[in-house]
């Protein structure tokens, strides 16, 4: 049926523009990229996915600037249903274990009475799958229209890695993903989250920037690791979000030092402090460091966070802390 599928929307579409093409049980969802055809197109591209056996529903989703959205004004909010409070976890720089740290503090919230969702934004790396161990697994709707949220270690979870297609290559830039990631955020059929953390693309790019005008965050948790050249792109995330009047939770240190596993030396592998530094001199909040080692990457490769899989370890310990610090901040 797949091929099928796909084979219909290429006679309506060139490859360029469709970002993807996902079927879940009975129900296609089409992600094309700004479109100028007009509505009688997509009909007569529903009519014939619909004719095909198997195919009960079809969506079709713009990612695309539509005139229609122009016109909105930016102060309308994205409607996140069931969810108390929103904050982001962000970087300025790709690679600084910006999903590691979202995923623990999400638990670590958990862990702390708190009923936790975490949403993942990162269109250019979606990791949250991989690391809370849905990867593979199929976004579930029961009604056709909604999603229900993936749940494991006590949180729910949802990632735009289920509606990109890994096998097409990510054209999507700026706001095109933003239609998207609002569908699966206002879709989802949240169960009265206390709190949703959500992992940003890294970077001060166009999605963060809509994101934040979008979504009413509680505040931004900016991850970095202690070298210079990171922190140099930590401090334009924090400027960033504060020109777009997203309160900075604080700065957290990550791969902040090593302990040797065998003989307890430790090193600071990329020096140590600079984030706490650079929080200090940006009159920011210093929420915490994270060593660098070798159980918090397996754990978070192998779908089971450390938070959730040693909750004894000191290294779960260093995430609880930054956990309470946040709760505390946002009186929850
Ligand atoms: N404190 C840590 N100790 C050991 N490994 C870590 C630590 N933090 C992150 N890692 C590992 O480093 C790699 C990058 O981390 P992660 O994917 O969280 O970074 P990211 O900032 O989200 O990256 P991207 O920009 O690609 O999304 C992963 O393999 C992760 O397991
Ligand atoms: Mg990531």
């Amino acid at each position: 049926m797949e091929n099928k599928v796909r084979a219909i929307v290429e006679q309506f579409f060139s490859v360029e523009k469709i970002e993807g093409v996902k079927i879940f049980g009975n129900r296609v969802i089409v992600t094309l990229q700004n479109t100028e055809e007009n509505q009688e197109v997509f009909e007569l591209l529903k009519k014939s996915l619909l004719a095909i056996e198997g195919v009960e529903k079809v969506s079709i989703i713009c990612t695309g600037e539509k005139k229609v959205q122009n016109l909105r004004p930016q102060t309308e909010k994205y409607n996140v249903r069931n969810v108390k409070k929103i904050i982001g976890v962000a970087s300025g720089k790709g690679g600084v274990g910006k999903s590691t740290t979202a995923v623990n503090i999400a638990l670590g919230l958990s862990r702390l009475g708190l009923k936790v969702a975490a949403f993942d934004a990162d269109i250019y790396g979606p990791s949250l799958p991989t690391m809370l161990g849905y990867e593979g697994e199929k976004l579930a709707t029961t009604d056709g229209e909604t999603f229900e949220p993936f749940t494991s270690c006590g949180i729910e979870s949802m990632s735009i890695g289920t509606l990109i297609d890994r096998n097409q290559p990510l054209i999507w830039r700026g706001s095109k993903a933003c239609g998207a990631i609002e569908q699966l955020l206002t879709q989802t059929n949240w169960g009265n989250i206390d709190i949703m953390v959500i992992d940003m693309p890294p970077g001060t790019g166009d999605i963060q920037i809509t994101l934040s005008q979008k979504l009413d965050f509680a505040g931004m948790v900016i991850v970095s690791t202690p070298q210079d050249i990171a922190l140099i792109d930590a401090i334009k995330g924090v400027n960033m979000f504060k020109r777009v009047d997203v309160p900075i939770l604080g700065i957290v240190e990550n791969m902040s030092y090593y302990i040797c596993e065998h003989c307890g030396h430790r090193a600071d592998i990329f020096g140590h402090e600079g984030a706490k530094k650079t929080a200090e001199a940006m009159g920011e909040s210093f929420l915490g460091e994270i060593p660098l080692h070798l159980s918090i990457r397996e754990n978070a490769d192998n779908g089971t966070p450390i938070v959730d899989s040693q909750p004894d370890s000191p290294y779960a310990e260093a995430y609880m802390k930054i956990a309470e610090k946040i709760k505390e901040r946002l009186k929850l």
